[in-house]
């Protein structure tokens, strides 16, 4: 049995931040974020677009675009740890609002942003199980980064959702389910406690930990972990692009350290490797910054819309979420996924949104925190949403 995407889409704000005015207003090199950390842009989510309206628009979207009738979903997840309540999950609420049967099975998953990653396997494992009965599963990741103003994360939020439908007839990719690698470790990296609006983070850890549950996974992937050079591109989480640099270099190192002896151009072919194998894929992420659970999967979309695939050929996936969980697995395009590049391309609606000033972002930081304190919404008029989405009344409207 084949199992993987049939659907990909994705949703996001309508507002974004230029990092260059982030890092003027805070007197700090503007290099810092755009080459430092690799980031352009950051979108801002403004009320109501909060997890449960991104998730819904990415998911009206993969359904349309993809020609799949609302009764065809068998199985809802949405992975977040941005989600709107300690107890309803987010999948409800999508369930009502794009008219899911009711014998679907819905459900939230959190693990930071590893979420989504855990419910691609769930899917696949109840579509193996047989208990789909030619239904498929509809995989969100959704979420809302938000740290704190002046701290050194600022420069690391986004917001966005990425909607898969995975079945067994994909179009677009399939799992190869027969590499995979695990890693679970608890540890203190990031984290946001119950009293917490903003995720807490020790930056420098965070960055040790990501990188040493990806030495595990390879490790864990052994002995059927393909050599760097049979994958045609390696994703990585992003939580801001120089992370994925960072990760493909461990990953760089971790394949030479198979091999007897290292070559002395080690240096310059792993800037190749990197050049071609990861950085292209990773535009979307520098404009739209970090989306937790979806930011594997934004990577992925840009290589759908702009890597010139054949069938079968090896990709591999590195999910990371903190505190920790992560996991290495392997997917290959299907012939003929070059259709449906025009379904996947976020690059209009990207284009299409609204530019704040630092002194606007930051009123609408401090309005978010009141608003959800008071359980109060701002009037969309207000940003010009046109789609706007009341998940606390009796009506959605998309
Ligand atoms: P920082 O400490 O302010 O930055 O915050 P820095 O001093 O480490 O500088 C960053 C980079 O910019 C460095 O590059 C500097 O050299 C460079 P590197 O040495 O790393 O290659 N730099 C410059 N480059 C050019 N021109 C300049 C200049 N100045 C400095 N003038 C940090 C950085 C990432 C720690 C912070 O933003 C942060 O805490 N972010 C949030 C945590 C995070 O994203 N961690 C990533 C791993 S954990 C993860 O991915 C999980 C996560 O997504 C959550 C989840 O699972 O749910 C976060």
């Amino acid at each position: 049995m084949i199992i993987g995407l049939e659907a990909i889409s994705f949703h996001t704000t309508q507002h974004y931040i230029e990092l260059s005015d982030l890092a003027e207003a805070r007197s700090i090199a503007p290099e810092k974020f755009t080459r430092g950390l690799g980031q352009q842009q950051m979108s801002i989510a403004c009320l109501p677009e909060d997890t449960v309206h991104l998730a819904i628009n990415a998911a009206k979207k993969a359904l349309e675009r993809f020609n799949i009738a609302p009764e065809e979903i068998g199985m809802l997840v949405v992975g977040t740890e941005s989600g709107v309540d300690h107890s309803k999950p987010v999948a409800v609420y999508v369930h009502q609002a794009l008219g899911l049967p009711s014998n679907c099975i819905s459900y939230e998953t959190k693990h930071a942003c590893f979420g989504a990653m855990a419910a691609i396997s769930a899917a696949g494992d109840w579509l193996i199980s047989g208990r789909a009965n030619n239904r498929k599963a509809l995989i969100i990741a959704a979420d809302i980064a938000n740290y704190a103003l002046h701290s050194a994360a600022e420069p690391t939020q986004g917001a966005g959702a990425v909607a898969m439908v995975i079945s067994d007839h994909p179009t677009l990719v399939h799992f190869d389910r027969n590499v995979a690698g695990h890693f679970t470790h608890n540890v203190m990296d990031f984290w946001r406690p119950l009293y917490a609006k903003e995720a807490l983070t020790d930056g420098h850890y965070s960055i040790e930990c990501y990188l040493d549950a990806l030495t595990h996974t390879l490790t864990d992937a052994k002995p059927e972990l393909p050599r760097l050079s049979d994958l045609q591109a390696c994703l990585y989480h992003v939580p801001f692009v120089k992370m994925a640099s960072k990760a493909h270099q461990r990953h760089f190192e971790y394949d030479q350290d198979l091999k007897l002896e290292k070559a002395s151009t080690d240096w310059l072919n792993f800037e190749q490797s990197y050049q071609t194998k990861t950085l292209p894929w990773l535009d979307y992420n520098a404009r739209v910054g970090n989306i937790y659970t979806g930011s594997l999967f934004l990577s992925l979309m840009a290589l759908l819309v702009n890597g010139n695939l054949t069938p079968d050929q090896l990709i591999s996936l590195f999910s990371y979420g903190s505190g920790s969980a992560a996991a290495f697995s392997l997917i290959r395009p299907i012939a003929g996924y070059e259709q449906f590049k025009s379904c996947i391309d976020p690059s209009l609606e990207l284009a299409g949104r609204t530019r704040l000033s630092i002194s606007q972002y930051e009123e609408i930081m401090q309005q978010r925190d009141q608003s959800i304190t008071e359980n109060d919404r701002i009037d969309p008029a207000d940003w010009g949403l046109t789609t706007p989405y009341l998940y606390n009344g009796n009506q959605a409207h998309i």
